[in-house]
């Protein structure tokens, strides 16, 4: 490594706090953290927040009908994503929630240089309005026949029997979801963010270079298509923060959410003594970057770097969208047992095999991501058990045998351990790029040329022969030392095994101080790393999500 490190801070998007986190969240966050801990192993200072993201009329609805508080709600289902998280092996600097004081703080604030700068306009807008449950509905809160085809049951702004996409004015005999009434429609006052005003600045974002392709293609659409001012408030009840001047009035919760990664941000400096504003005035010699699903570009693409411009505060470094995620090619269903849930993953499978399956199946592109649950077990056994860990395992075995867990004082393939250092040049350039499916590619071939070398050797044919016991002594340690870089970069991705590896190894597997071979270096017994995965089990894990349904 040259230079000083790099002061980096990095989110994934904050969930919401009604529903348990599924695999679809596991996979952003599961991209996110390898990222992380990828540059931690460069020797750069990173952290990485996250927080739940806890306001809004859904939120205030599903705790309704889970007959609790929304306080109470959202601490329970906080309590339960650290935990799936934590079980992902997910490693949050700090997690929080967007219902906090900082929160609060920080949205106050923003607003408040908003409305000093003059971006805050006031508005009369007409809303459908629920007269029984007293709340203005959003447009999947209404339903009625299609006015294309006269499906019923459809919701407001779309039809799911046609295709057909309208307002829900154009609804026939429409209902409120929420109670059945029909809706009324109702004036009320509400603030709009300026975002015209902020056109030079996101058209100078957009062709900043900082954005994938796509992305900064699909901003420059709705750029082009002309701005419209945002609409971030919502009238009371409400869950969330009342606006500073602005009684019954609530912000809007797409406007405190992305402000939650300042909050969470906040909390962790408190503790860890990180000097905040390096990371948030603009200048600070920091670097700040957002892991977003492609659903969420428009928030973090335009409203969010103009409401940090206009607070005075810096831009991200980069947005980082991912697509969706599909089970066996589709959506995600819950009939089909592929609308799998973290929790129920982790009552079946080792989370390691899926960190590696979306890392081999990642790259810097927004494409959807497909969890072929076939492929899955195949990679995995084939990849991680019958390549990776193969190599210690074969090799270990010899040693413990004859040489009592010692390696051999000389390396008597120099150039082969060198070339295995090496490629960590372009392995890293890889991660860096977040193309970890090519890393993963390149891992594996070297994998494969490990594998093969012992092959050649045939360490259990001279092992029948005395005279060529330091032979076997010597080819072992070659494939000991091969396993020791592979599971180097392997690290980011698989923490745990990288861990036993560590054990096992009696060295720590620091990428920057991969240097020389092991020699003359005492190995500990050699623990099992990673187990096979069954496919009877992957069965009973979607047996178990059609049940959930
Ligand atoms: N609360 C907002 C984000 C606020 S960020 C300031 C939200 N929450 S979410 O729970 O719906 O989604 C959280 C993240 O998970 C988003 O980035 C979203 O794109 C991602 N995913 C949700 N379902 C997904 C898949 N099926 N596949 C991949 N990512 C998906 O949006
Ligand atoms: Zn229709």
């Amino acid at each position: 490594m040259t230079g000083s490190p790099r002061q980096i801070l990095v989110t994934s998007a904050l969930p919401y706090a009604n529903a348990p986190l599924h695999l679809g969240h596991m996979l952003e966050q599961t991209q996110t953290d390898i990222w992380v801990r990828f540059q931690r192993s460069r020797g750069n200072h990173c952290r990485y927040v996250c927080a739940d993201d806890a306001h809004g009329t859904a939120i205030m609805l599903s705790a309704e009908a889970a007959g609790r508080s929304p306080e109470d709600h959202i601490a329970a289902i906080k309590a339960k994503h650290e935990d799936d998280s934590a079980g992902f092996l997910i490693h949050f600097d700090q997690y929080h929630s967007t219902h906090s004081p900082e929160n609060q703080h920080w949205s106050e604030t923003i607003f408040q240089r908003l409305e000093a700068g003059g971006h805050i306009a006031i508005r009369e807008i007409i809303q459908a309005f629920d007269p029984e449950k007293g709340l203005f509905l959003a447009d999947r809160f209404i339903k009625g026949a299609c006015p294309k085809c006269g499906a019923s049951d459809q919701y407001g702004d779309n039809c799911e029997a046609c295709g057909a996409t309208y307002s829900p004015a154009d609804l026939i005999d429409p209902v409120s979801a929420l109670s059945g009434a029909t809706p009324i429609n109702k004036a009320s006052l509400h603030l709009f963010f300026a975002l015209t005003h902020f056109e030079t600045l996101l058209t100078d974002w957009i062709n900043s270079g900082q954005l994938q392709q796509p992305i900064a293609n699909k901003l420059r659409e709705w750029l082009e298509a002309g701005l419209q001012d945002w609409d971030i408030s919502r009238d009371a009840p409400y869950f969330g923060f009342e606006i500073p001047g602005y009684p019954d009035k609530y912000f809007y919760v797409w406007l405190d959410a992305p402000i939650g990664y300042i909050a969470s941000h906040q909390v962790m400096c408190e503790r860890t003594g990180d000097d905040f504003d390096s990371y948030w005035l603009p200048g600070g010699g920091t670097e700040l970057y957002h892991f977003i699903g492609k659903d969420i570009v428009n928030f973090h693409g335009l409203f969010w770097p103009a409401m940090l411009d206009s607070a005075g505060l810096r831009q991200p470094s980069a947005v980082y969208a991912h697509g969706f995620l599909t089970v066996n090619g589709v959506k995600m269903s819950k009939s089909r047992g592929t609308f799998i849930l973290a929790e129920t993953y982790l009552d079946h499978l080792d989370p390691e095999y899926i960190r590696y399956y979306f890392a081999a199946k990642l790259s810097s592109g927004v494409d959807d991501i497909d969890l072929n649950l076939e492929d899955f077990v195949q990679r995995v056994n084939a990849d991680l058990i019958g390549k990776v860990v193969n190599i210690a395992s074969r090799c270990a075995g010899f040693l413990r045998k004859k040489f009592d867990n010692k390696m051999s004082s000389e390396c008597v393939e120099p150039a082969l351990v060198q070339s295995f250092i090496d490629a960590g040049t372009d392995i890293a350039a890889l991660y860096e790029a977040r193309e970890f499916n090519r890393a993963m590619r390149d891992i594996i071939a070297l994998a494969d040329r490990a594998n093969q070398y012992i092959d050649e050797k045939k360490p259990w044919v001279m092992a029948k022969d005395e005279a060529q016991a330091e032979q076997v002594q010597a080819v072992c340690s070659v494939g000991i030392n091969l396993y020791r870089a592979l599971a180097t970069y392997l690290k980011p991705v698989l923490p745990v095994m990288a861990e036993k590896s560590e054990a096992f190894l009696q060295t720590s597997l620091d990428w920057t101080a991969l240097q020389a071979p092991l020699k003359d270096h005492s190995l500990a017994p050699f623990q099992p790393l990673l187990q096979r995965v069954d496919t009877d089990v992957v069965a009973a894990m979607v047996e178990a999500s059609k049940s959930k349904a």
